[in-house]
């Protein structure tokens, strides 16, 4: 990681790009729990560099409570990488609408691997003044809906494709596209995001894509397998506060609550 100050007081607070400085941030603040369920030091580093309004983003955010909601999505999708990259070292990883996730840094993978974290352009831009491409790493700026990105990746390893909050911002019809274009590039993989039901899709202002669960993905793309779809509080026994391990536990009793956002692992 870089080392010195790095202004981002331009980010303003409309629309998605603001929203990875609002992940990172909550990542931050979690790594700071006595007991953290993620405990992204990279990310507590990457906050202290940045130049920022963060009295007003904490307002926004909340991160006394909303911090779990974050790390537990990040875990249950690192926990899926650690047992993908056990298998398939020489993987090629995908990190699509990466932000400022330091995923590659926790995960700290074997060097063998290739890892691609793509991004639009303006947001590739700021990740460059805090990280460093060096070995198999490679930042690409580009939408994920732009042709050529995909074509410029080799495509003779197994491929791990990484999409954390950024589905439920594309639309539906661009949801399929890029699975089918990954699937037609990749000889074999996982692809693994979360989404929101579609009654909460329906409440997020900038959610696009909500589906009802994984058969829908399947019946777009026939070689795509469910393999998992797990409800965002299963893993409510990780939650250090016990308040809130209480609440996570009270909406995994409730079908309607638990199921309103879901991890999905999906092979192929
Ligand atoms: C909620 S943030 C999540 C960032 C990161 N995955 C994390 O968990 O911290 C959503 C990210 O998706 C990116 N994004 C949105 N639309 C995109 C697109 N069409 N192509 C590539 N990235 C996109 C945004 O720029 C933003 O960084």
């Amino acid at each position: 990681m870089n080392t010195e100050k790095v202004d981002f007081r331009s980010i303003t607070d409309e629309g998605v790009t603001w929203t990875m400085l609002g992940t990172l941030y909550l990542r931050a603040w979690e790594s700071r729990q006595a007991r953290p369920i993620l405990g992204d030091r990279h990310a507590a580093e990457a906050i202290d560099r940045i130049d920022y309004d963060f009295a007003a983003l904490k307002r926004r955010l909340r991160p006394e409570s909303n911090q779990f909601l974050v790390a537990l999505r990040a875990r249950q999708l690192d926990d899926w990488s650690t047992a993908f990259l056990a298998r398939h070292p020489d993987a090629a990883v995908l990190h699509l609408g990466c932000g400022l996730d330091s995923r590659m840094l926790r995960l700290d993978p074997d060097a063998g691997l290739r890892w691609y974290d793509l991004d639009i352009p303006q947001v590739i831009d700021l990740r460059r003044k805090l990280y460093e491409e060096q070995g198999g790493y490679q930042m690409i700026g580009a939408s994920v809906a732009d042709e050529g990105w995909l074509e410029a990746i080799p495509a003779d390893r197994p491929a791990l494709i990484i999409a954390e909050g950024l589905f439920p911002y594309l639309a539906p019809t661009e949801v399929r596209r890029l699975l089918q274009r990954l699937t037609d590039h990749f000889p074999s993989g996982e692809v693994i995001f979360d989404a929101s039901s579609p009654w909460l899709g329906r409440l997020v202002k900038l959610c696009r894509w909500a589906p009802r669960d994984g058969r829908e993905v399947e019946r777009w793309n026939p070689r795509l397998k469910c393999a998992e779809q797990v409800p965002f509080t299963t893993h409510y026994h990780r939650i250090p506060v016990r308040r809130y391990r209480v609440l996570y536990r009270l909406m995994h009793a409730v079908p309607a609550l638990r199921h309103m956002m879901r991890e999905y692992r999906f092979t192929f």
